[in-house]
């Protein structure tokens, strides 16, 4: 069959070049055959020499049945070459139709995944082989919609409503990335001030320190032209990753959702935020951290799941991190978390701190529990004691001045010039030369 069910070449996008692959449903269900593998592989292959990003538009039932081993040869050469770019040229994949086996296994380690909402689906089997082997009966829809993998399975980064929409989306996504990881991202013209100050800041953080407020309004509020692109965003809300500019220059946000589960980190979060970490840190994408954390999530789920392997991903994502990293705390950052996002300790350059942030091992409330406990049981009037426990160590502990004094944070500042001390912090951090120890590669905790 002319083209064997796939279309391959290069293209430009805001002028610089692409490299493309679409595969097409009305051949063999967009099956992949050997042929279709080889005219992946070969512009991969291009791609990788000329430096430039992979885009992949996705609509295949997997490996060509009728040829066999042959097919599953060409998804593993595809696979290796997916993870041989992997940090060399950016990746991005497109779910444009029902995509099974080998076609989500190469999305998989691609760097992007953006889902059509009704019309694409990923499943390593679909619903047929399922009812067969485990009697579960599942829709398309519930086992690998566009919306079981944003929400549930954090498989797809973004959700487009239609065709179009997806298309849009990875042209915008790549205008905030390098064609490769030698080069630094595009930087755009923008009219807005550097210095632009937003009186609101100054009052979005509640009186009440379990108050919630929407960490999204801030970051509205800071970057270029409050243009943002979330990505993840529907999986683990409690932290929001996505990209945006300072003057004109890409940066990776990763800020924790006090809206949400009060902004811990759970376990799906940390995985979330590591990734994307790492993203940035490949591709020469600063990074600039919010940070109002409670602390890991607690409880028997979270630790059964693994949230210590799962939290330590984060924080060895932050650390191995040398691109500039610049951190805002605005208001909690308790315990380990206070360590794992973005602390001075793993090496970022800038540390800024809100007056109202609290900065110490754990909230009032828990710490007077454990300090103070035989205290309390022996107490006349225990709740009063206990209230003035918490005033006092609120007033001694949990706030920036210690930190600062220690040189952990390197200012306090106005929540109104955070735009202003973010740009300025970047702009000295730009020709940051940072690197690890020699290796072959680190041992993240998978
Ligand atoms: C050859 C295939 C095919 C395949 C679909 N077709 N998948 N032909 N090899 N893998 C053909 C169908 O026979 C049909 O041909 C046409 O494509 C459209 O398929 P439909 O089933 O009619 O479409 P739809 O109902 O939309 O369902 C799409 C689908 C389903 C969910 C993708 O076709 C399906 O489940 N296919 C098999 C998926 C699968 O198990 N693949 C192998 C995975 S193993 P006609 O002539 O009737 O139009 C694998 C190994 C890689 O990929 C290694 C992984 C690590």
């Amino acid at each position: 069959i002319p083209g064997d069910g796939v279309l391959t070449g290069f293209g430009r996008i805001e002028g610089r070049p692409v490299a493309v692959f679409a595969q097409d449903f009305t051949v063999f269900g967009g099956s992949l055959s050997e042929a279709f593998a080889e005219k992946i592989c070969k512009i991969m292959d291009l791609a990788v020499k000329f430096g430039v990003p992979v885009i992949g538009l996705n609509d295949s039932g997997g490996a060509r049945i009728q040829e066999g081993v042959a097919s599953l040869g060409g998804y593993a050469d595809i696979f290796l070459r997916n993870t041989l770019a992997s940090g060399v040229v950016p990746q991005v994949s497109a779910i444009m139709g029902p995509c099974a086996g080998g076609a989500v296994y190469s999305p998989a380690i691609t760097d992007f995944n953006v889902m059509v909402k009704d019309t694409s689906y990923m499943f390593v089997t679909g619903p047929d082989v399922i009812r067969t082997v485990t009697h579960e009966e599942v829709t398309k829809e519930e086992l690998g919609g566009a919306l079981t993998h944003n929400l549930r399975s954090g498989v797809a980064h973004f959700a487009a409503d239609d065709d179009r929409a997806c298309l849009a989306l990875i042209r915008e996504l790549l205008s905030y990335l390098p064609s490769n990881n030698l080069e630094e991202p595009p930087a755009h013209r923008t009219d807005d001030p550097p210095g632009r100050e937003d009186a609101l800041l100054d009052t979005l953080v509640p009186a009440e320190p379990t108050k919630p407020y929407d960490m999204k309004q801030l970051l509205l509020a800071v970057v270029d032209d409050r243009r943002f692109l979330e990505v993840h965003e529907h999986f683990a809300p409690n932290v929001v990753v996505g990209f945006a500019r300072f003057a004109g220059r890409s940066a990776g946000i990763v800020a924790n959702q006090p809206a949400h589960l009060a902004g811990c980190l759970d376990i799906d979060a940390s995985v979330k935020a590591a990734r994307f970490v790492r993203f940035c840190d490949a591709f020469n994408i600063p990074l600039v951290t919010f940070e109002d954390v409670p602390g890991f999530l607690p409880g028997t789920a979270q630790e059964y799941g693994g949230i210590i392997r799962h939290g330590a991903k984060l924080l060895f994502a932050f650390a191995e991190a040398t691109v500039p990293k610049v951190t805002v705390i605005t208001r909690k950052a308790y315990g380990g978390a206070y360590c794992v996002m973005s602390s001075k300790h793993i090496r970022t350059d800038v540390n800024y701190a809100w007056p109202q942030a609290e900065i110490a091992v754990m909230g009032p409330e828990g710490a007077v529990n454990v300090l103070y406990r035989r205290e309390l049981q022996a107490a006349e009037d225990p709740a009063a004691l206990r209230q003035q426990k918490v005033a006092e160590f609120r007033e001694k502990f949990a706030n920036p001045y210690v930190a600062a004094d220690r040189g952990f944070v390197d200012e306090v500042i106005e929540p109104r010039h955070t735009r202003r001390k973010i740009v300025a912090a970047l702009e000295m951090a730009r020709g940051k030369r940072d690197k690890n120890p020699p290796k072959k590669h680190g041992n993240i905790p998978l």
